[in-house]
């Protein structure tokens, strides 16, 4: 490219850098392999003064348009067991690291912890941006620590869990910090003695079903990949980006009030004293699940889920994703709010 270092490239297809595997073009696209080079990023005379959008798996983006500025693809790699001792083991992982790989990688040397977190698409630098989370358990009761560069300073900095306001689906990386840094690794604290995680009902139930009273990390594991594998759509094989909407949390009088309307509808008590409604069950309840727009759909099996039946653009995305909340707003007075990033 004209004038341009050789590590940036220019007009680059995004398709298979996102799971909708949507369509977009990258004006200027730049590799990141170690922390050092965001730095070079934000000295650059070119890029630094560019918008810049981060991209780990791309599990957790609708692009609806061409990005502007410069894409910041995320392949810093590594793993490696940093402390160990009786209370517990501590991890350590480069942001690039596919988030399954980890959880695959920490069972492999020993270390259960993370099982319920298994199969979820995206990277471990992206996994603390929305506090992923399944299966009766979130990344932030087992993150130690992170280590970012900010876009703006190109300078390091080492983010403690309080300090990344970790919250369902959220934290400052959504919020005060969003677009702001690049994460760069991160640190996970997996307890000792492990103890399975069973306090989601379903997983449970597959435990029982499947004559396991005392489970090992490994059956855990393998419980929770079956579960998904039955219930949520392959990425790999059909575009999504796992729940396009959050699960809305409400006080216990308007719970109470739909309740009274709709006595079917599956909620779950919060420890504050809050209740989170299922948004499958009432997305479902609105009859939306196999509408289209487009080549982008309500999936047929988990109504959370909005898929690329081929050919899908990020706008037929947006606009099914529109349509589906305007239905539960009118069902339910809810205004449910979408987890991905639409760009
Ligand atoms: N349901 C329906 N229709 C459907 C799907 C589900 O009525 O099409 C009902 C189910 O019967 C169930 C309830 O909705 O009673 C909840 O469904 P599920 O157990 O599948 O969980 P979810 O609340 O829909 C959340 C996460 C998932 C995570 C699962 C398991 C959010 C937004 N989603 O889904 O996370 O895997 O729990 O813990 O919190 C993701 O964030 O991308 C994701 C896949």
């Amino acid at each position: 490219m004209d004038g341009m270092d050789a590590w940036v490239q220019g007009d680059v297809e995004l398709r298979e850098f996102n799971t909708f595997g949507v369509s977009a073009r990258a004006r200027r696209f730049v590799r990141i392999d170690d922390a050092r080079q965001v730095r070079a990023v934000v000295d650059h005379p070119e890029l630094g003064t560019l918008p810049k959008l981060v991209l780990g798996g791309g599990s957790n983006l609708l692009l609806t348009r061409d990005p502007p500025g410069v894409v910041l693809k995320i392949e810093i790699p590594g793993m490696r067991v940093l402390h160990d001792d009786a209370d517990s083991t501590l991890v350590e992982a480069g942001a690039g690291v596919a988030w399954h790989e980890l959880v695959c990688w920490t069972l492999q040397q020993g270390f259960g912890g993370l099982e319920n977190l298994a199969l979820i698409p995206g990277s471990v630098g992206a996994a603390p941006v929305q506090n992923i989370g399944a299966y009766g358990m979130e990344l932030a009761e087992r993150f130690e620590s992170l280590d970012l560069v900010d876009l703006t300073t190109g300078r390091a900095a080492t983010l403690e869990r309080a300090a990344c306001r970790f919250g369902y689906r959220d934290s400052l990386f959504k919020h005060a910090l969003a677009g702001k840094s690049v994460i760069t690794c991160v640190r996970l604290r997996l307890p000792k003695p492990w103890r399975a995680q069973l306090g989601y009902a379903e997983l449970q139930r597959h435990l029982e079903r499947a004559g396991v009273h005392d489970p090992s990390p490994q059956q855990v594991f393998d419980a929770v990949c079956a579960i998904r594998r039955a219930k949520l759509p392959d990425p790999a094989r059909l575009g999504n980006a796992g729940s396009f909407f959050k699960n809305p949390v409400v006080n216990r009088t308007i719970r109470n009030e739909i309740l009274e309307e709709f006595p079917e509808i599956v909620s779950y008590p919060l420890d504050d004293g809050t209740y989170k409604l299922a948004a499958a069950w009432m997305i479902e309840a609105c009859g939306c699940k196999g509408r289209s727009i487009g080549g982008a759909a309500v999936d047929a099996r988990h109504a959370l889920v909005l898929v690329n039946r081929g050919g899908a653009s990020g706008d037929d995305v947006l606009r099914l994703a529109e349509s589906v909340r305007d239905s539960v707003r009118e069902r339910f007075g809810i205004d449910l709010e979408y987890e991905p990033v639409v760009v």
